[in-house]
């Protein structure tokens, strides 16, 4: 049954994409990829967004049969407005995962999660036989750190432990926590949690296991090593 006013039914992206015409690029490679009959995995941001939508275009004019798995809301409700089905990972694989990143080094490692989705891009990277980062040239940068923070997403109650364990450990420039917008206060993750942004100056391949070690952090956006194939326009 429909609901009489379906409040996703107006939603887009809802702000400015930068470097729109570069992500539309990959955004439409990746859409030409996929086949009647697929599960993907998709991922969050703006550059997964346009993706998505080029895919629903085809979906449309060639009555194809997908499933999505969504790493966050905003991806989901998406899917839920272009009639795409969603599956859990719990039961649902994907054939195979598209996503964006924040910072792409020359060894293809990686920081993500600027829209702080980075613990089910993580679980769905994992999980996926196959991943293509999706992203403009602006990512590409010769050492991690260098634009972004290593977003870390930490359990409330050990966000000072957390930070503590942080400074000790690696002796990063600065960490500060997330704050939200159109909320007071801290931005809150869709898993209830909160958020520190961490700036190196420097950050050493043993980084992403020294942080995920620290009692209290659920994931980081730093994926150092993965098995990723970069898309660029
Ligand atoms: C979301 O948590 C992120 O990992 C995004 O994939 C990343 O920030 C890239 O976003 P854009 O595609 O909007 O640049």
């Amino acid at each position: 049954m429909k609901w009489n006013y379906n409040i996703i039914d107006n939603l887009d992206w809802g702000k400015n994409i930068t470097r729109l015409e570069e992500k539309e690029k990959v955004a439409n490679a990746i859409a030409a990829m996929v086949k009647n009959g697929e599960c993907l995995g998709i991922g969050s941001g703006s550059t997964s967004y346009l993706a998505l939508m080029k895919i629903a275009e085809r979906v449309k004019k060639e009555n194809l049969q997908i499933r999505a798995i969504t790493t966050s809301l905003e991806i989901t409700m998406a899917c839920g407005r272009l009639e795409i089905p969603t599956a859990g990972l719990e039961t649902g694989r994907p054939d195979w995962t598209f996503d964006g990143a924040d910072e792409i080094d020359p060894n293809f490692s990686l920081i993500k999660g600027r829209g702080g989705a980075m613990f089910k891009e993580k679980l769905l990277i994992n999980s996926s036989p196959k991943t293509f980062i999706i992203a403009d040239r602006s990512k590409m940068v010769s050492r991690l750190g260098m634009n972004f923070p290593v977003p870390v997403e930490v359990f409330p109650q050990a966000l000072s432990y957390v930070a503590h364990a942080l400074k000790m450990e690696l002796n990063p420039r600065e960490i500060k926590l997330r704050m939200a917008e159109g909320k007071d206060g801290p931005l809150i993750t869709e898993n209830g949690n909160l958020v520190l942004d961490v700036w190196f100056d420097f950050i050493p391949n043993h980084a992403e296991k020294t942080i995920k070690h620290i009692t209290g952090v659920i994931e980081s956006g730093l994926f150092i090593g993965y098995n990723v194939e970069i898309l660029n326009p």
